[in-house]
């Protein structure tokens, strides 16, 4: 199994920040980014142009694009909801869109009030206008493992969500273990459906971390399967608004320590993100999943 160097996109400054009780202030969140930038990662999510009355930590996302210092090479995202979103993302000269819909029906009505279908033809004319100005762009499958109100979710249902965004072109699907409960058996078993209808360098897996597994998921999977693409978030901080109980992403520190400890170069320099990490302490606090000084 050839097992190339991870590739890892950090969500912190989105899907972390977002989860927190509090809004982080502005100038905290750019100095986030801006450290994050300095760390070697090559891909940061550093906002949402999402509705600011359902999250608002991440209302202030045209200003951080306007105030983080973009390093050459890094690739800046946000999760884009909706044509409204795209046209102020595309202000915010975004470098990548992400968009979003999930494996469950239950999920999706209660996050979006969209069932799978109608959340797909919401994105569609936001796809074909990323495509037609040029910019890369990433679906992200929520619960594609566990559901907190409708339990296990079958392999298959992933696969048929996952080909019905790939009919709309999209190229790179991050399948999201929302509540952080999924075990590397369960990853197992998902990969073995999906890999039948998605290239590996189309995959990212977006592990968060309730029960501790995050790193042994995305162990199996890149050592066994040859996945890749991770996405994680440093300090592991963070959450889900909508899926009760769900902690954070897993921490990209403790991914970068566990892929460099197995022979996978990441190009991410540790100290760097605790350096990172430790911008979050005042506003974070116990929320902060790794490093709390
Ligand atoms: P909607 O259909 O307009 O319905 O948006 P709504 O009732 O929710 O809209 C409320 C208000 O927001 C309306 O304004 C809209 O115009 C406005 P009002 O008429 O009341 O004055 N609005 C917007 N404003 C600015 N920018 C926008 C925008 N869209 C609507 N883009 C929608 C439905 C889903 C778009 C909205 O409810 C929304 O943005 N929800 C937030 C979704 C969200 O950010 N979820 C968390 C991120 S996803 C996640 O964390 C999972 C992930 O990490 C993977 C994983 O872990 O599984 C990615
Ligand atoms: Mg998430």
């Amino acid at each position: 199994m050839s097992r190339p160097a991870p590739r890892l996109v950090e969500v912190g400054p989105r899907d972390g920040l977002q989860s927190l009780p509090g809004v982080v202030p502005l100038e905290a969140k750019v100095a986030f980014v801006d450290a994050l930038s300095l760390s070697g990662l090559s891909e940061i999510e550093a906002g949402a142009f999402v509705s600011p009355k359902a999250v608002p930590q991440m209302a202030d996302s045209e200003k951080v694009f306007a105030q983080i210092t973009r390093k050459p090479g890094v690739i800046y995202s946000a999760l884009v909801p909706n044509e409204k979103g795209l046209e102020r993302a595309l202000a915010a000269k975004i470098g990548k869109a992400a968009v979003f819909t999930a494996a469950s029906e239950p999920f999706n009505q209660t996050h979006i009030h969209a069932t799978i279908a109608e959340s797909i033809e919401r994105v569609r004319p936001v796809v074909a206008k990323v495509k037609t100005v040029g910019l890369p762009l990433r679906a992200y499958i929520s619960t594609a493992f566990w559901c907190p109100f409708d339990g296990q979710i079958a392999p298959k249902k992933v696969v048929e969500v996952a080909r019905r965004l790939q009919g709309l072109g999209i190229n790179e699907l991050s399948i999201g273990d929302t509540i952080g409960k999924a075990s590397p058996d369960e990853v197992r078993r998902l990969l073995d459906e999906l890999l039948k209808s998605v290239p590996v360098e189309q995959i990212f897996l977006h592990f968060h971390d309730t029960y501790g597994k995050a790193v042994a998921n995305a162990l199996a999977a890149w050592s066994e399967f040859g996945v890749y693409g991770f996405d994680a978030s440093t300090g592991g901080v963070g959450g889900c608004p909508y899926a009760p109980g769900a902690s954070g992403n897993v921490a990209m520190e403790d991914l970068v320590s566990a892929f460099e400890s197995a022979g996978g170069r990441t190009g991410v320099d540790a100290a760097k993100l605790k350096a990172a990490a430790a911008l979050l302490v005042p506003h974070a606090g116990p929320r902060l999943g790794k490093i709390s000084a």
